[in-house]
């Protein structure tokens, strides 16, 4: 009751601002309570390999990984003077090179640069249809979207672009964080969130080395010993939260050190274990790494599909719990269950 009446006062609102019915803004909002939780897009996206748009040599082999998405990079991997050149680059390979099923993607500038919006505007009026998606990095408030959105908007118009652009949006920054939730309800154009360590942790102030990972200093004291804490945990949760209220996938962002396969898995298992659907790579050996974390393994899938199958008897005789291997499975559990199914049904098709 006390959720139906915040969702109408937060619809008198906007009855107010757009003189439209209580009904349609109720139906209209992703985030009450009584409706399910939308689904985010339904496709991989396990792995992100990037790489440097002035580094053209580099854009067959990104072609033939195993990622589920492509970045090419307009923004920090690309110094100043080469910006214009790394644009030109990948407006030609988005259209000569075979990107497989691939979600192709191009991450531009940020907004607080002279780059950006000749990144958008090249893009959406010579790529080639090919190009699925833009990522926008060190989003700060879903007006950035608006502005991104309104821009590739007017383009997709005026050059008759008929498959729309997606957005995937970058929290890398202390606003970005505080604004979490906003942003995802930024554009309908919206299907990523992902979490930049580095840039997060410099916006934040935090006494960190490295790109992602554990932290020296970040641990509790018990008995004399040490225990690593994970910094990034609350981060990581919040824009879970975010991503699963709005119908949107959330991706940990870059482990820089691409020769500590194991500090790569252990990351990527706190994120896979926190929710999210996958992790970017810098390298090309951190793919195999994110697929194999991101996929459920094949017992996790078998029992996930027990369960189902037992929660699916337990039905049958009017009961919403039953005992499997010895541990109460109930409807919660077919939830959990899914997941892992679905999963597993996306990387088989
Ligand atoms: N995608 C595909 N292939 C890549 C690659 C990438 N991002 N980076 C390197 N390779 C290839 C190299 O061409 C080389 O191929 P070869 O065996 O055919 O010669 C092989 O993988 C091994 O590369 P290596 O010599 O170990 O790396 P490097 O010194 O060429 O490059 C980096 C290392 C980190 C500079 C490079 O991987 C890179 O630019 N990564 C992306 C950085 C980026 O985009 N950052 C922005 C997001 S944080
Ligand atoms: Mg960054």
């Amino acid at each position: 009751m006390l959720q139906l009446q915040k969702a109408l006062d937060g619809g008198a609102a906007t009855i107010y601002q757009h003189g439209l019915s209580v009904r349609n803004i109720i139906t209209e909002r992703d985030d009450v309570s009584f409706r399910s939780q939308p689904p985010a897009p339904a496709r991989l996206n396990r792995c992100q390999l990037f790489g440097p748009g002035s580094r053209p040599a580099l854009f067959e082999k990104m072609a033939a990984s195993a990622a589920d998405v492509i970045n090419l990079d307009l923004e920090d991997s690309v110094a100043p003077d080469d910006k214009e050149q790394a644009r030109r680059n990948i407006i030609e390979a988005i259209g000569d090179i075979d990107w497989g099923t691939k979600t192709l993607s191009v991450r531009i500038n940020g907004l607080d640069t002279p780059f950006w919006y000749r990144d958008v505007v090249d893009l959406l009026e010579q790529a080639g249809a090919r190009l699925d998606q833009i990522m926008i990095p060190k989003v700060g408030c879903a007006a950035d979207l608006y502005a991104v959105d309104a821009l590739v908007t007017a383009v997709e118009a005026a050059k008759g672009r008929d498959k729309r652009i997606a957005f995937e949006v970058i929290i890398e920054s202390a606003a970005g964080i505080s604004h979490v939730e906003e942003i995802a309800t930024g554009s309908p154009r919206l299907q990523a969130m992902s979490l930049g360590a580095a840039d997060f942790a410099a916006s934040m102030g935090m006494a960190t080395t490295g790109i992602g990972g554990t932290q020296e200093n970040y641990y509790m004291l018990h008995d004399g010993q040490r225990h690593w804490s994970d910094p990034w945990h609350w981060a990581q949760a919040a824009i879970v939260a975010a991503c699963r209220t709005h119908g949107l996938l959330p991706v940990d962002g870059p482990f820089g050190d691409f020769s500590d396969d194991e500090g790569f898995r252990a990351q990527a298992r706190r994120s896979a274990t926190l929710g999210m659907v996958g992790k970017w790579a810098i390298h090309p050996k951190q793919v195999g790494l994110a697929n194999e974390v991101f996929s459920p393994s094949e017992s996790a899938v078998s029992e996930a599909r027990e369960i189902l199958a037992a929660m699916e008897l337990a039905k049958k005789t009017g009961a919403g719990a039953t005992v499997y291997k010895g541990r109460l499975v109930d409807i919660a559990s077919i939830r959990q269950a899914q997941v892992i199914v679905r999963q597993a049904e996306l990387i088989c098709t």
